[in-house]
């Protein structure tokens, strides 16, 4: 999970590379690197260790002449971020260079072979190997022909690639090659780019081509962008997509941060999302693209997903088992991967939940319910995402690019698509009437106004993030679908603060985590007026009683909870119990949000993560 860049015109490269990469840093920050073709007629190039700004100082001193070239920035898999191990890499006579975002899996055997044939391997990555088979292809039946000397070289690779070659000899070309791993390309008036997804094109051109798996594209210097199949014949009509997204809505906007930009965006989103989905015969969801006969025939349901979207899937299964009354099964998609009896029906549904679209683990599982003969429906963020592209229905959640790494406003919109979809099938299975519908359709209509009233009161969270400064630790505790709001909390205050935090079903703190409490321990402890609220409460006095501290989130008006904790984190009444995660995720990333901050971490790019992960 890299991003990778490529451009080829007649400006100079280096500009719309840096640019390319930072907006791709999403993707992986651990190290960057570029390299034009000079006007010398040889490679140039400069990579470290660091993000894309320390790439971006080494560049001004190396002044990068060129119209060529190719970036990248990484997330490491083989060998550790270091300069050496950065990205470009080039082969033994330093003409070719290559940038790759996947894995090799078979990249041992290749540097065996290519050492035993006289390659000298500067690094300790996979990716290296393909600059040197690009070698040997270039200086073999190949000379002359960039696009067939790529072609060859990775026919002998196993595993996932986006790649991007520039060669020397032949200036004002780039060829790309795709195999797992996203790439798109564009031809515009200024010159030709190539990039792991739309986010460094969304400024420069509306229309893309995304190659599917297999493809290979070259981009000239005039602009002109030529796909080919494996076999190496050029493909008629390449898959376009018109991006829609407006490149501002990558940019931080007056924000300290693109998380408190994305945790802000959250109202319209759901307004977009929820926008025009009740009609006459109920809820509309055609994305689905199933007939009310299959519909109604579903018998279960495979939530599959990761991380955050996990998240959400634990809350869909709740919603479409209360509403729809239809068994669900959720899954990690690592895990499901690797099960080996796995329950289906005819008439099983599976839905992938996957903001970005390209988590590798989410779209095996997804290739692995289609081979058993399922539907899969994807509900993502990302247009043409590889989910997307492969399901039998898309549902896009409309949220926006969303850059920061710890997911804010995906989860949330990803939760309302879920629950339109629990709707849905209710509706097609009989199990609700229209009033019923609507009467949820109204509720769910009403979270926008909740999540703003919410956001107005985070001077609650900034208080309440003093109570973790010096800690090492901390509890969350929930109930039912609240269990899971306390895990997202404490996914995301470790994903963002580094501080260990563990969430647990309340009821089960006494059966083993009360041992960790002690006076000062924090716990956060989510406790809305709902059916299991004094069971809750009970659980908020058995911390207090061992003092920790307790932080609630509670609904207004909750005089128990206030005389009892130190802080609580106040969420206005929300129609229906079901969807109070919804409103009270958002305290917790602004809790978290805070803490990260006091603990003077980089809420944006916290170590060791990247936004998509397209390794397994
Ligand atoms: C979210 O805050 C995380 N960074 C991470 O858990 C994420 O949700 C997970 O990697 C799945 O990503 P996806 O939704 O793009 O598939």
């Amino acid at each position: 999970m890299c991003g990778i860049v490529g451009y080829t015109g007649r400006d100079q490269a280096v500009g719309y590379l840096l640019e390319g990469l930072s907006a791709l840093e999403y993707r992986g920050y651990d190290s960057a690197g570029v390299e034009v073709v000079g006007t010398d007629g040889a490679l140039h190039g400069v990579k470290c260790a660091g993000r894309v700004s320390v790439l971006r100082e080494r560049c001004e001193t190396a002044n990068l002449v060129g119209t060529t070239g190719i970036a990248h920035t990484r997330w490491a898999t083989h060998g550790a971020p270091t300069d050496r191990n950065s990205h470009p890499h080039r082969d033994c006579t330093g003409r070719i260079a290559i940038v790759h975002n996947g894995i090799i899996e078979n990249f041992r055997e290749l540097r065996s072979y290519l050492a035993r044939n006289g390659h000298a391997l500067a690094s300790d990555t996979d990716s290296e190997v393909i600059a040197h088979l690009i070698e040997d292809a270039w200086a073999g039946p190949c000379r002359g022909d960039l696009v067939t000397a790529v072609r060859h070289a990775v026919r002998r690779l196993r595993g996932s690639w986006a790649i991007a070659v520039v060669c020397a000899d032949a200036p004002g070309e780039i060829v790309c090659a795709r195999n797992g791993s996203p790439l798109v390309v564009a031809s515009t008036p200024d010159g030709a780019f190539a990039a792991s997804d739309v986010t460094p094109l969304a400024g420069v051109t509306s229309r893309v081509i995304q190659l599917e798996n297999g493809q290979l594209a070259r981009l000239r210097a005039s602009g002109e962008v030529t796909v080919f199949d494996e076999e190496g014949a050029p493909v008629d009509a390449p898959a376009v997509m018109e991006i829609d997204w407006d490149a501002s809505a990558a940019t931080l906007g007056g924000y300290a941060d693109f998380m408190a930009k994305e945790i802000a965006e959250q109202p319209e989103a759901l307004e977009r999302l929820l926008s025009g989905r009740l009609g006459e015969k109920g809820i509309l969801l055609d994305e689905l693209s199933m007939s009310e006969k299959d519909l109604a025939d579903v018998d279960l349901v495979y939530l599959i997903a990761c991380g955050t979207s996990y998240h959400v899937g634990l809350i869909a299964r709740t919603l479409i088992q209360t509403w729809a009354k239809v068994p669900v099964i959720c899954d990690f998609a690592s895990e499901f991967n690797y099960e080996q009896d796995v329950l289906v029906t005819p008439h099983t549904l599976c839905v992938v939940i996957t903001q970005s679209g390209e988590t590798a683990d989410t779209l095996t599982a997804a290739r692995r319910m289609r081979g058993m003969g399922c539907k899969v429906f994807a509900v993502t963020n990302v247009l043409g995402s590889t989910a997307a592209r492969e399901a039998d229905g898309v549902l896009y959640v409309q949220a926006g690019p969303e850059v920061c790494v710890a997911s804010t406003k995906a989860y949330t919109a990803q939760m309302v698509a879920s629950a339109l979809l629990a709707l849905r099938l209710a509706q097609a299975k009989g199990e609700m009437g229209r009033p019923e519908v609507e009467r949820h359709y109204r509720d769910l209509c009403a979270l926008p106004g909740l999540i703003r009233e919410v956001i107005s009161r985070s001077w609650q969270d900034k208080r309440a993030a003093a109570v973790f400064r010096r800690a090492h630790s901390a509890l969350f505790l929930g109930r039912g679908v609240n269990a899971t709001t306390a895990s997202e909390g404490a996914l995301k205050l470790k994903e963002i603060s580094y501080l260990h935090a563990e969430a647990y079903p309340a009821g089960e703190m006494k059966h083993g985590p009360i041992a960790l409490l002690e006076p000062g321990f924090p716990v956060v402890a989510i406790v809305p007026a709902d059916r299991v609220h004094d069971k809750t409460v009970s659980n908020i006095q058995e911390v207090i009683a061992r003092g920790a501290v307790c932080v609630a989130v509670a609904t207004d008006g909750d005089e128990d909870v206030a005389s009892l904790v130190e802080h609580v984190l106040w969420i206005p009444p929300v129609g229906d119990e079901l969807l109070v995660p919804i409103v009270a995720v958002v305290h917790l990333q602004m809790l978290a949000r805070y803490v990260a901050r006091t603990r003077g971490c980089d809420v944006d790019k916290p170590r060791n993560l990247a936004k998509s992960v397209t390794v397994e």
